[in-house]
């Protein structure tokens, strides 16, 4: 079973690069970052794109941004290897600019293949980028720490209801104490979130 998942991995990794999937980006990039983590995952996060430090190293989250959630992490008893964590675009942005519409457009079918692979009992969107994917009319001030259960498109048409959890994202709680406390209380419900989840799969 996991050698399926990981070969199904794989197989995303591959046809980003034969796809040749947003060519502007990956001209610019040194790596086409994938997720990282467990890939039997209860909670998947997804941030935006990768930055200079996440660029360099092919791995998410590993430079600021990084910190903070990997800090989070260590404060609710969670492990990274653990989780699974991945972003919507897989490339960097030059000078980290935010990811144009097209690009989230053209790497969104392969985050539902990942999905799709992992099976989380719930993503947590980091931050509007990526929240927008999954809840287009909300803002990120009124959806963060409220989970919603949105119906995913798998392959062949076959649709799944997923729990969905946005917070905000890492690196807008740096300089600012009130997302900081706010992204610091959502995080303290993904576990529970998850056991009830658990609970209701149970009956
Ligand atoms: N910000 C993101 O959204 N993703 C990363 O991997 C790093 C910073």
């Amino acid at each position: 079973m996991n050698t399926d998942k990981r070969k199904l991995l794989e197989q995303i990794r591959a046809d980003i690069l034969s796809e040749n999937i947003c060519p502007d980006l990956a001209k610019q990039a040194t790596n086409l970052v994938m997720g990282v983590g467990s890939i039997d995952a209860d909670v998947m996060f997804v941030g935006e794109a990768p930055g200079r430090d996440e660029d360099k190293q092919g791995e998410p989250f590993v430079g600021a941004a990084g910190r903070v959630l990997n800090q989070a992490l260590v404060n609710n008893q969670l492990e990274r290897a653990d989780v699974y964590i991945t972003n919507i675009v897989k490339y960097r942005p030059p000078n980290n600019r935010d990811p144009e519409p097209e690009e989230k457009r053209a790497f969104w079918p392969f985050l539902l293949q990942e999905i799709k692979t992992i099976g989380p009992k719930l993503i947590v969107p980091l931050g509007r980028h990526s929240m927008g994917y999954f809840l287009p009319e909300e803002s990120i001030s009124k959806a963060h720490g409220r989970v919603k259960n949105v119906e995913i498109t798998k392959d062949k048409g076959q649709k799944q209801l997923i729990a969905v959890m946005p917070i905000y994202h890492p690196a807008a709680t740096i300089y600012n104490r009130q997302l900081k406390a706010d992204f610091e209380a959502d995080f303290a419900k993904i576990k529970e979130i998850i056991n009830q989840i658990t609970k209701k799969e149970e009956k």
